[in-house]
C-alpha cells in the first residue's frame, strides 16, 4: 500500500526540499517506487534540486487544466528509474485550486507508487493546508534553533486537526561539535520541547546542496548519507536508529576535531 508523506516545517529554509529529494533517492535506490510531488506552487525548486528542470514538459497545473494526463506530467529521474517527480510551476502567483482536485490527483497516483513524498511550502497558508490534506502521514522538519522549533510547534498543533496516521520529527542542520560544547540544543532538548517522535537527525554539511545538484544525492561516504539511510530504514522497516552527530566530537580525538572546526 502506498504511503503518502508530507514534509513540512512552518519555517522556511530548514531543509524540507533537501530531505524530500534525498529520502526519495535512497528509497528508490532500495527498489521502491517513489514519487516526489512539488506543492511549493510559485516558489518551487524540487526540479532544480533533482536536476530535472530541463526535462519538464508538463506540470501539475497542466494536469488541472486538462492539457495532459497525470502520467504525462511525471518526470522520471535521470539516475534512478524508480524515482519520479510531479513538478509545479514557477509562473503561478495566486492559485485557488480546489483541494479535492489535488486529492483526487494524488489518489490516482497511489496505485503506481510505494511512497509519495509531498514537498510542502513554508508557512501555514492555504498551500500548506492543501498539502497536508493530500497526505496520510507527516514529517515535521526543524533545525535546533528556537525560531524554527516555535514554528514546528505551531505546525504540529495545526496538523492535529487533520488526523494523520503518523507524525514524526526530523532535526536538520545539527552541529555535533556545538552540542558537545552546549552551544546548540541537543536532540533530547528538541524532542522534549515538541513531544514528538524523532526519526532522523541530519548533520549540517557543506556539500549537501552541491552533491544533489551534481546528481544522485549526497555522497555515500558522508554523515548526511548515513543519516538519510537510517531515516529510510524507519520508513522501510520501522527501525528507529538515529544518527548521533556528537559521537565524533567526544573523547580526546573529538576535542581535537572541535578545535580543528574553529579553523575551517
Ligand atoms: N543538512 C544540511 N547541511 C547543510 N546545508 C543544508 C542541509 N540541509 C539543507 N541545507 C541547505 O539549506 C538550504 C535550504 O534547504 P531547503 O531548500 O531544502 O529548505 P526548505 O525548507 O525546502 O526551504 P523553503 O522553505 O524555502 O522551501 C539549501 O541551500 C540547502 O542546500
Ligand atoms: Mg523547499
Amino acid at each position: 500500500m502506498c504511503r503518502t508523506i508530507v514534509v513540512t516545517s512552518g519555517k522556511g529554509g530548514v531543509g524540507k526540499t533537501t530531505i524530500c529529494a534525498n529520502l526519495g533517492i535512497i528509497l528508490a535506490s532500495k527498489n521502491k517506487n517513489v514519487l516526489l510531488v512539488d506543492f511549493d506552487f510559485g516558489l518551487n525548486n524540487l526540479d532544480v534540486v533533482m536536476g530535472v528542470e530541463n526535462h519538464i514538459t508538463y506540470d501539475i497545473f497542466d494536469v488541472i487544466d486538462g492539457n495532459c494526463t497525470i502520467k504525462q506530467a511525471l518526470v522520471q529521474d535521470i539516475i534512478y528509474p524508480k524515482l519520479f517527480m510531479l513538478p509545479s510551476s514557477h509562473l503561478i502567483e495566486n492559485n485557488n485550486i480546489d483541494v479535492e482536485i489535488l486529492k483526487n490527483m494524488i489518489n490516482e497516483l497511489k496505485y503506481m507508487f510505494d511512497y509519495i513524498l509531498i514537498d510542502c511550502p513554508a508557512g501555514i497558508d492555504n498551500n500548506f493546508k492543501r498539502a497536508i490534506s493530500c497526505a496520510d502521514e507527516a514529517i515535521i522538519v526543524t533545525t535546533p534553533h528556537i525560531s524554527a522549533i516555535r514554528d514546528a510547534d505551531k505546525v504540529l498543533s495545526l496538523l492535529l486537526k487533520y488526523k494523520l496516521n503518523n507524525v514524526c520529527l526530523i532535526l536538520n542542520k545539527v552541529r555535533g561539535d556545538l552540542i558537545v560544547k552546549e552551544k546548540m540544543l541537543s536532540v533530547k532538548d528538541v524532542e522534549d520541547a515538541l513531544k514528538l517522535k524523532v526519526v532522523g537527525v541530519i548533520p549540517e554539511e557543506d556539500f549537501v546542496n552541491f552533491s544533489l545538484l551534481s546528481g544522485g544525492g549526497v555522497d555515500s561516504k558522508s554523515d548526511c548519507y548515513k543519516s538519510f539511510s537510517l531515516i529510510s530504514e524507519y520508513y522501510l522497516l520501522g527501525k528507529r536508529d538515529i544518527f548521533d552527530p556528537t559521537v565524533k566530537y567526544k573523547g580526546v580525538l573529538g576535542k581535537l576535531k572541535i578545535n580543528l572546526r574553529k579553523f575551517v
